[in-house]
């Protein structure tokens, strides 16, 4: 377990692109990766300068899932140190990620097998390339999706293409991923970067603390009775008031009812000052 840079990070106007860095194994995740995701994704929640995190993969794949020899094979009998992982596996992928401070955007390149859908699903939005292999492999080696990817599967995915992608193994392409609904969208791999790029701009350019309430106001919302949901969204409101210092009210709607902009058609950003 020597290797660093598992993950690498850069920031470009105000998007923060995370890159798994084991191209030579097909960016499998190791042990040494989702300790340093872990770490990577709590700097970049405070850090000041990124607005949008996008994952993707170094090279030619996206992630090949789980690296299943030194995941489990060589952590076969330490069931210890194989329980610290696994909860480090399934808490950036499954819980990090969906409640993630910032907008999330999987942009998927290449390969993405098994333990990489729990990142996907994870994101808020998913774009991938049409060429991108996509499959539960599992069944294939004799297991099935453990960790988090069942009920990833089960949070994102029609019961009849969860059951039939599971069950067969068989991998499919970007195209039929968007299909499913399990991407927003494909797009060839050579226009790939520069359209989840443009949108993450696009999204980078909203006030933060509204998108933030976007995802908890839906994340949330998933798990809670109808009233509770609407209870909490009066007193999401609330704070987010209190963050803004009321600008959603002031400047937001202030700036429509001066005939400023349209947020029909755009976002404040292009208020006439
Ligand atoms: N775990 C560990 N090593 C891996 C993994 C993985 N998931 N995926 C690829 N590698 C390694 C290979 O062992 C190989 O290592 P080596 O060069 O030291 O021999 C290297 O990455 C390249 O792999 P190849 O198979 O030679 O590359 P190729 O491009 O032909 O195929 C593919 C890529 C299709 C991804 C293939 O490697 C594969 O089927 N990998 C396993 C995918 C999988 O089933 N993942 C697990 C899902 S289940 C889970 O996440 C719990």
């Amino acid at each position: 377990m020597s290797e660093s840079n598992t993950v690498t990070v850069s920031i470009e106007n105000a998007v923060a692109t995370v890159t798994l860095n084991r191209p030579h194994k097909r960016n499998a995740m190791s042990p040494t990766l989702h300790i340093e995701m872990v770490d990577v994704l709590e700097k970049l929640r405070y850090e000041k300068t990124s607005r949008v995190v996008v994952i993707t993969g170094a090279g030619e794949s996206f992630c090949a899932g789980m690296d299943l020899k030194q995941f489990f094979m060589d952590l076969k009998d330490d069931p210890a140190e194989f329980d610290r992982i696994y909860r480090m596996a399934t808490e950036w992928r499954f819980r990090t990620l969906r409640y993630y401070p910032k907008p999330t955007i999987a942009m998927v390149n290449g390969y993405c097998f098994g333990g990489a859908f729990s990142i996907v699903e994870g994101c808020d939005l998913a774009f991938a390339a049409k060429e991108a292999t996509f499959g539960l492999s599992e069944v294939n080696f004799k297991h099935y999706p453990g960790g988090s990817v069942s009920k990833s599967l089960a949070n994102l995915m029609r019961p009849r293409d969860a059951l039939y992608y599971a069950m067969t193994g068989r991998p499919f392409k970007g195209d039929r991923a968007a299909e499913i609904g399990f991407i927003n969208a494909a797009y060839p791999l050579a226009e790939l970067r520069d359209e989840v790029m443009a949108l993450a701009q696009e999204i980078a350019s909203k006030d933060p603390d509204a998108l933030h309430a976007c995802k908890d106001g839906y994340r949330f919302s998933l798990e809670m009775s109808a009233d509770a949901a609407i209870n909490y969204a009066a007193a999401k409101s609330d704070q987010l008031t209190l963050r803004q210092k009321d600008s959603w009210r002031s400047e937001g709607i202030g700036d429509f009812l001066d005939g400023k902009y349209r947020p029909g058609l755009g976002g404040h950003e292009k208020a006439e000052k």
